[in-house]
């Protein structure tokens, strides 16, 4: 845990100008900045930083966040390394967090985790020298040294405790935290990998997080990798991707591939935007990361059986992920291929016309829904639009939504409308509104609950304000209400800005809905003068549409048993009040 009035110091210090400047060439517009997007693949920019925010917002992939979020996404850090970084750049450090030892995800006792990997890919790296038999293993397969140098490759020599030669302090509980030795019964401690091939797996600031050891020839397992650490998170990571950044970015897309070997052959025949799954499936979370870089993803997969699951599986995954400017697309090889031997036997040319003409995702959809039921019956057909029904349902692109729809239909035999009615997809029936329309005369919670939102960004956009929201104008019967009230709690902490807000509030159940109001009153650029006008009025609105009840109440007490002289006085205040309110609300023509 990073103490609150760390990350305010933190976030007050750092001018995300500046930081994002650092790696992005910003243009003035306005009161903001601009820029092509460094996190997805645009010609023109949308990318938006905003100084007096201290956020940025991407109007095309929705990519936004204080300066905490630009180091993670950037630099594809944790949170908590992040802040460091952060830190460090600021010149500020986290004494605290230190003493709590081991709390910190990148470090053992004291021992940056980072560095003992490192220095095991370079001790790695010196034995390959030193390993003719390694060197003609890497040879054989067509590797030359330049991309053997390109993703480090190494080599761990036989023996078991090789590492006591680099870690003199061989006991340390880093080494096993990091996953680079074993304890074995008895206490006997020998090195992980030996006598295997090394591919150091990097994270996307290109810090050693893991490894993967080949056996050179036969022998099991085939590839030994690292266990699950602090610093590596195996269906999160990617190999080959911090190196692919760059050729991602020129070539407009990413292959994703199964095996260290697909990744470093492709590279060595030129095709450099290729990465690979550690040995697991293909997770949400690997989608997201790869959809940062580019708009279009390739899964190139073994033509057989479990190479078709592993593609179905990706589908699935990228579902809800998909926006519809990005492309999901699948590449089968024949069967007894894997992307390394066919790249070797038909070079970088032919491979890329495979990808050319890879499978979009809409084809493979179909196609394997279609493989799955007998469409030559009634059945079938109404069979197909039920297994694809949970899946329509899960994509969150609208256009996308609607083309696999058309073609269930158009494959069942019914039509666009009979489709999305047994799918039970909105907006299915063109001429029909999406949503029934609202309720006829103003819905009240609903109002309110608006006037809210409206609150909410006038306060991220001028936090001093939370000071002067009155009391009686917090409702925590919805969301909205709850996050004024959440806003308002944080009064106390002094120079509160926009960022410190969305920073202490972003693991509450409030953050999204921040985080949404936010890019919203972004787009509009409200300005403290803005806000402060804007505050005024909503205010005066919430409190028109909904008289105070603490009129009623003293009313009532008033009534029944009489006021004390203090309530008597709040009671004709607030009567006042209430009738200033009133008199404003009249139009112009009757005052006069
Ligand atoms: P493959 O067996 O397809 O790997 O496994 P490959 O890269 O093509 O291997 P070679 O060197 O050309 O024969 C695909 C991936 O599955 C994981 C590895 O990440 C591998 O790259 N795997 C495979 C393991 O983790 N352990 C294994 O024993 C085998
Ligand atoms: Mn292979």
């Amino acid at each position: 845990m990073i103490p609150d009035s760390f990350k305010q110091d933190l976030l007050n210090r750092v001018d995300i100008v500046d930081l994002v400047e650092r790696h992005v060439r910003l243009k003035k517009a306005g009161a903001n900045f601009v820029a092509c997007c460094p996190f997805h693949n645009e010609k023109s920019p949308s990318f938006t930083v905003s100084p007096s925010k201290q956020f940025y917002h991407c109007f095309g992939c929705g990519a936004h966040g204080n300066a905490i979020s630009f180091v993670m996404e950037y630099q594809g850090l944790g949170y908590v390394e992040a802040v460091k970084e952060l830190a460090d750049s600021a010149g500020m450090k986290l004494p605290e967090f230190e003493r709590w030892g081991g709390a910190s995800k990148a470090e053992s006792e004291g021992t940056d985790l980072y560095a003992v990997m490192k220095q095991a890919e370079q001790y790695y790296r010196e034995q390959l020298k030193n390993a003719p038999a390694a060197i003609a293993y890497l040879k054989g397969r067509g590797l030359t040294g330049t991309v053997a140098a390109r993703f480090a490759i190494g080599y761990a020599p036989d023996g078991w405790q090789n590492l006591q030669a680099v870690f003199p302090d061989y006991a340390a509980r880093a080494l096993k935290d990091c996953g680079l030795v074993i304890d074995g019964e008895g206490g006997r401690r020998y090195d992980r990998f030996r006598d295997r091939i090394m591919f150091p797996i990097l994270n996307q600031r290109g810090s050693v997080i893991g490894f993967g050891g080949r056996v050179l020839g036969e022998g099991e397992p085939k590839y030994l990798n690292s266990p699950e650490t602090p610093l590596f998170e195996k269906g999160r990571e990617l190999y080959g991707l911090s190196q692919a950044r760059t050729a991602v970015r020129e070539a407009g897309r990413v292959v994703v591939v199964e095996g260290y070997m697909d990744v470093v052959a492709l590279a060595q025949h030129g095709i450099e935007y290729a990465v690979a799954t550690l040995g697991t499936a293909t997770s949400p979370t690997h989608v997201q990361k790869l959809f940062r870089q580019t708009d279009e993803i390739v899964f190139c997969f073994d033509g057989d059986a479990a190479g078709r699951r592993a593609a179905w599986h990706a589908l699935e995954v990228s579902l809800p992920v998909l926006a519809d400017q990005k492309a999901v697309k699948f590449l089968f090889l024949p069967a007894e291929d894997d992307p390394d031997s066919y790249v070797r036997a038909h070079g970088r040319q032919a491979f890329e016309r495979l990808l050319a003409e890879a499978r979009p995702l809409s084809e493979f959809f179909l196609a394997e829904l279609r493989s799955r039921v007998d469409m030559a019956t009634l059945e079938g057909c109404s069979r197909l639009i039920h297994e694809a029904k949970p899946l329509l349902k899960r994509i969150a692109a609208p256009a996308l939504q609607l083309q696999l729809l058309k073609q269930v239909a158009q494959a069942s035999g019914v039509t666009q409308e009979e489709a999305g009615r047994l799918t039970e997809i909105r907006g299915a029936a063109p001429g029909r509104p999406v949503r029934p329309a609202p309720p006829k005369g103003p819905d009240r919670a609903m109002l309110n609950r608006k006037l809210d939102r409206e609150l909410l960004a006038c306060l991220l956009a001028h936090p001093p304000l939370v000071r002067e929201v009155p009391a009686e104008v917090v409702d925590v019967s919805h969301a909205e209400g709850r996050a004024l009230e959440a806003l308002i709690a944080l009064d106390g902490i002094e120079a509160l800005t926009h960022a410190v807000i969305l920073e202490l509030l972003r693991e509450s159940e409030h953050a999204s809905l921040l985080n949404r109001i936010r890019s919203e009153f972004l787009h509009k650029d409200m300005d403290t003068e803005v806000a402060r006008a804007e505050f005024d009025a909503v205010i005066e609105a919430i409190r028109r549409r909904n008289p105070n009840p603490r009129i009623k109440e003293l009313g009532e007490k008033a009534a029944r048993e009489g006021l004390t002289g203090q309530e008597r006085d709040e009671f004709g205040r607030l009567i006042a009040e209430d009738a200033a309110l009133k008199q404003r609300r009249m139009p112009p023509s009757t005052v006069l």
